[in-house]
């Protein structure tokens, strides 16, 4: 038995470390939806946050005993978590849950794939061990996400005496799909699971399949209650992050590249797979075609960052979109007119200075647990945005009513919803902005987080 009252557990932690060339330690802030979400709980907390060391400069820095209060990080073995991490979580829960297999050909559930599932569980089972040590009786543990399905159950037999809660940043995949994982796997991530006293989900949608997927799969939800929290945009933070001198260097930079007088739209994405980031390109082409009136008077910013860069996937599909993007440029570009402004590498000043320079925002994924980006935009952008927003993005529970909604496939539906958004009226647009910056900001991080911690201990 430990000390911490609260415990959080997720894969990616909130920092992370690089060795530099003489040898000391630098730390960086973890990415991604989780990570933006969990940042509200500081130190100042009490909570103690357990994760994964992901990098060789992380292993070192848990040899150097280096770290943050109220962060513990876990050494394990690199092969494990190569296993679990790119193996089973990134290659198999999360094409379950997004949909993203081409079934022809994928999955493939043989005997390579139970060896990586043995090293999931290791995976998991680490992080039972050590929650089961520092957790103090009665404690509140919030476990996170598809990485970690099967830290409830192993948790619950081990401290009884626990509160435990798990949070699903993603999707969750309908029964007729999880149906694709071998059974004993499909009953072991419901049952690890269902070792949870409360299971919360970004929306309905995502809650009402894994109950489904319960009946179907586990005979129900036993005694686990379900709850939904629609994580917001931390309106605070960004007020002021999006006003700092980084971000206005950014603009003026940003400025000169679209050109003056230009419309923009504006997307930043992580290169998921699930992002849709080639479709965008497409629909914008299209728009290109079908609205030539347009050239030249609006300009395509698109982020997408690198992320997940040991998959071969990954790797393919960001070629792809750089591909779709230098050829729009090729083809329609004239001399003083670069349509794409695509930019690979991470800058989060540059993101923030490209939101708050947005006429459009073009949120399209094929599916998505939230995205905090179709929240954010509206939120920081100096004139109000419209945003187009793909129905299959659970911000669009929230969102629908004042954005432009398309079906992600669909590419000419897509060019036609740009072309609405940029036609729209200036009054119109920072209206409807103003109506999506509120219900974005509804439920912020650390509103989020405390309606967790106090639902489990109710
Ligand atoms: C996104 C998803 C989260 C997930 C995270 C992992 O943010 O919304 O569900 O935990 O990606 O990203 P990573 O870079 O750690 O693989």
């Amino acid at each position: 038995v430990g000390a911490a009252q609260v415990l959080v557990a997720s894969n990616r932690g909130p920092v992370s470390y690089t060795v530099a060339d003489d040898g000391s330690l630098r730390s960086k802030r973890g990415g991604g939806g989780l990570v933006s979400g969990l940042s509200a709980i500081g130190p100042e907390s009490g909570a103690l946050w357990v994760c994964s060391a992901l990098s060789d400069g992380d292993r070192e820095a848990v040899r150097r005993g280096v770290g943050e209060d109220g962060v513990r990080m876990l050494d394990i073995p690199a092969d494990v978590h190569a296993d679990a991490y790119n193996g089973i979580a990134n290659s198999v829960l999360w094409f379950v849950h997004h949909m993203l297999y081409q079934t022809p050909l994928e999955p493939v559930f043989d005997a390579e794939f139970r060896r990586r599932w043995a090293s999931y569980e290791t995976y998991n089972r680490a992080f039972a061990e050590a929650l089961a040590e520092e957790a103090a009786e009665g404690a509140a543990v919030l476990v996170q996400d598809y990485h970690l399905t099967l830290v409830p159950g192993m948790l619950r037999e081990l401290r009884p005496d626990l509160r435990i809660g798990h949070f699903s940043h993603t999707p969750w995949a309908p029964p007729e799909y999880f149906a694709m994982l071998p059974d004993d796997i499909a009953r072991q991530v419901l049952r690890g699971m269902l070792g949870a006293d409360r299971l919360g989900f970004l929306t309905r949608r995502w809650a009402e399949a894994f109950t489904a997927c319960c009946e179907r799969f586990a005979g129900g939800l036993g005694d686990t209650r379900i709850g939904v929290h629609g994580l917001g945009a931390d309106a605070d933070f960004l007020r002021v992050r999006s006003h700092e001198r980084d971000v206005e260097e950014r603009i003026v930079t940003l400025r000169e590249e679209i050109g003056e007088g230009r419309r923009t739209i504006v997307r930043v994405d992580r290169t998921e797979l699930s992002k849709n980031i080639v479709r965008g390109l497409l629909a914008y082409r299209q728009l290109l075609d079908d609205h030539p009136e347009w050239r030249e008077r609006v300009v395509h910013v698109a982020f997408a960052y690198p992320s997940r860069q040991d998959l071969a996937v990954y790797r393919d599909y960001t070629a792809e979109v750089a591909r779709v993007a230098e050829e729009i440029n090729e083809r329609y570009g004239t001399p003083g007119w670069r349509p794409v402004l695509l930019h690979l590498k991470d800058d989060f000043a540059r993101s923030l200075a490209a939101y708050r320079l947005a006429d459009v925002a073009l949120v399209n994924p094929i599916r998505d647990g939230m995205n905090l980006v179709a929240k954010e935009v509206p939120l920081v952008s100096d004139t109000g945005c419209a945003l187009v927003l793909s129905r299959e993005a659970g911000a669009h529970e929230e969102l629908g009513e004042d954005a432009i909604t398309v079906n992600p496939y669909d590419v000419v539906q897509t060019a036609e919803a740009l072309h609405e958004a940029l036609s729209l009226g200036a009054e119109e647009r920072a209206e409807r902005s103003k109506r999506l910056a509120s219900a974005a900001t509804a439920l912020p991080p650390s509103r989020w987080f405390l309606d967790q911690l106090e639902a489990l201990r109710a």
